[in-house]
């Protein structure tokens, strides 16, 4: 043990710290970032509590009207820092083939100077004048053989509060870890630097960004951004571009699977259980579908929340797919939530939220774009200027950045499943991979199997969000739902689904288990008349029940050239007024359009042509000749 570290009173080591790696390391980060004090957060409420009221001296948090919404604070923050940065995020691996064509590369070394050893090195000196947190958090149920433990320093106690929400995090977590557990160093900056006697800014950050991964030595190292996906390294950096890096190179042979999805369990009115994890990319309604409310006509059904953004998936020896939600909060987008389009999570964000970048109403309350029919006649919008109905008629301004959030433990979700923390996860039937496309893309089509599967997810194109910087509506592949977040080459990711799918067959073979089916969903086509035409929300509810209809043996269907799609009459239609026409509109196969679409998976396979799986390719030739026939 490094005895002289643990005992040096600069680092304010607390006596229940035992694991001298750890001590080390903040040493080392503390000689390098220069902090003016180390706090270690033991994640306990009245720090919680604390940190919250010392954010609201700061002016960063406003606490909002305690009868109104008992707990609650407002973050808004600098206009320039509300989304992720996917052209300063960076996979340094060792080899650029390793990262692949659809990360920013850079080497290692040549990073490292950037950031930690060249002269003007971003981190030297970046939290002067700032305290620096150490923030130990395990992502999965604490102890899980699912879970994995990360420690965040970070200069930003916006991210400490968030962390507490977002993930298991404090002393319980350095419990677990004891004397020689292993970690990922997760190391956060908002450069912003304070010089003595320097008055602060409520959101402290940098125009300069870097959001860093070194997967073979598992570093992250975040600079100049206080936002969510930026700078709460559990989630985008360590749950998915590092979790899904080492899920491959794992020396468990069978290997593991880090994906953007939202668990859901279904409960029928008979009482069988299955477990549904769904992958669509950033803004796309994961949060909705999670806490999905059945409609009039399914009466009996229920639907609970196991997990809304991230899954991490381990094969059983049964060769079933067990899954966890590494998260214990949710940090979702905030315009478009309302009590009909999904009332759990308003029902979610009735106390203890933090919310950022949303409107302050005049009576202390929160507001967002869809929240309620009629705006309010006045409030603060997240600019913090005035906002009326009339300037936003004028202007176009809108009240809550499109990308708003609320940042909300899991435990107030009343749709919470009761396996959501069960350290051995949850047995999945069914994958859905979904993109946001106005057109060519149908409601729901079943692939023939898991390589066709691959293949969907794979191809899939989305139009772009407000979740990342960047222009919005634009389609581009998203290959499941991962674009920003595997860390490492694409087609090695392909790979390695490939190769789990194969895996997990043989051992199904033995156990007489099913490897769990694919669909493809698209709730997003339009009309003419550029509405949506699927209703979408609580509606899905419908095509969730095909699904598993088709899982367990039942639910009618056409086959196509990409695989089976319900005809009208084989849903169920009880409570909704949709008609046949309308059905043509959302599931209709347009050849032409498809002959487009199959241009850019050539596209896409050209991008991604080092490594590629030859299984795609052969399955795109065998699209094209069903296309053709
Ligand atoms: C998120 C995202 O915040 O995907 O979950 O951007
Ligand atoms: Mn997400």
């Amino acid at each position: 043990m490094n005895l002289p570290a643990m005992a040096d009173p600069r680092l304010n080591v607390p006596a229940y710290v035992n694991n001298a790696r750890l001590v080390a390391w903040v040493a080392e980060m503390v000689a390098l970032a220069e902090p003016s004090s180390v706090y270690w957060c033991d994640g306990s409420t009245a720090e919680y509590d604390r940190l919250c009221a010392q954010l609201a001296r700061a002016g960063t948090f406003k606490r909002l009207n305690p009868a109104l919404r008992p707990n609650s604070y407002l973050a808004l923050s600098d206009t320039s820092d509300v989304a992720r940065v996917e052209d300063r995020t960076y996979i340094c691996s060792e080899r650029k083939e390793d990262a692949g064509p659809t990360n920013n590369w850079m080497a290692p070394a040549e990073m490292r100077e950037l950031l930690e050893t060249g002269e003007n090195a971003l981190f030297k000196g970046s939290m002067r004048g700032r305290t620096m947190y150490v923030v130990p958090f395990s992502m999965g149920p604490l102890g899980s053989p699912i879970a994995h433990i990360g420690v965040e320093l970070s200069d930003s106690p916006y991210v400490a509060v968030s962390m507490k929400i977002m993930t298991r995090m404090g002393r319980p977590v350095l419990e677990v870890l004891g004397a020689n557990g292993k970690f990922v160093p997760c190391m956060h900056s908002v450069g912003a630097p304070l010089d003595a006697g320097q008055k602060d800014v409520p959101w402290p950050c940098n125009k300069t960004k870097y959001i860093v991964h070194y997967p073979e030595t598992r570093q992250i190292w975040s600079y100049g951004s206080g936002y969510g996906g930026n700078a709460l390294l559990g989630k985008k950096c360590f749950a998915l571009r590092i979790a899904s890096w080492m899920g491959r190179e794992t020396s468990n042979s069978l290997g593991w699977l880090a994906e953007h999805m939202l668990l859901l369990g279904v409960t029928s009115p008979g009482g069988k259980k299955q477990h549904v994890a769904a992958a669509f990319p950033s803004a796309c309604g994961k949060t909705n579908f999670a806490m999905l409310i059945p409609p009039a006509g399914f009466e009996g059904w229920k639907v609970t929340t196991v997990g809304d953004d991230i899954a991490w998936i381990q094969p059983g020896a049964d060769g079933r797919l067990y899954a966890i939600n590494p998260e214990a909060g949710y940090f979702g987008v905030a315009p478009g939530t309302n009590d009909k389009t999904n009332a759990n999570c308003m029902a979610s964000l009735k106390h203890d939220v933090i919310f950022t970048n949303v409107a302050l109403t005049d009576e202390g309350d929160v507001w967002w774009e869809g929240m309620t029919e009629t705006p309010p006649a006045h409030c603060i919008d997240w600019q913090g200027k005035d906002w009326t109905p009339a300037i936003a008629k004028e202007t176009g301004a809108k009240a809550a950045h499109p990308n708003s959030r609320f940042t909300i433990a899991a435990t107030n979700n009343p749709a919470l499943d009761v396996d959501w923390d069960n350290p051995e996860g949850v047995a999945i039937d069914a994958f859905i991979f979904g993109g946001r496309r106005s057109t060519t893309v149908p409601l729901v089509t079943e692939a023939r199997n898991w390589i066709e599967g691959v293949y969907m997810a794979a191809t899939m194109g989305s139009e772009t969000t407000a979740a990342a910087v960047g222009q919005q509506g634009v389609v581009r592949r998203d290959p499941f739902a991962m674009l920003p977040f595997a860390g490492y080459n694409m087609s090695d990711y392909f790979q390695h689904w490939l190769d789990m799918g194969a895996r997990i067959n043989e051992l199904c073979a033995k156990s007489g288990a099913k490897l769990p089916m694919i669909f493809c969903v698209n709730w997003f086509r339009k009309g003419a008349d550029g509405k949506f035409v699927w209703p979408g929300y609580g509606e899905n509810m419908r095509v969730l029940k095909w699904v598993l209809d088709r899982v367990n043996g039942g639910g009618e269907g056409v086959e196509h050239a990409f695989g089976t799609s319900p005809r009208y009459q084989d849903l169920n239609w009880t409570g909704l007024d949709f008609s046949a026409a309308q059905f043509q509109q959302v599931t209709s196969i347009d050849p032409e359009a498809w002959r487009a679409e199959l241009v850019l998976h050539d596209e896409l396979f050209k991008q991604l042509a080092y490594h590629l799986p030859a299984e795609l390719t052969a399955t795109k030739a065998r699209i094209e000749e069903r296309l053709a026939a």
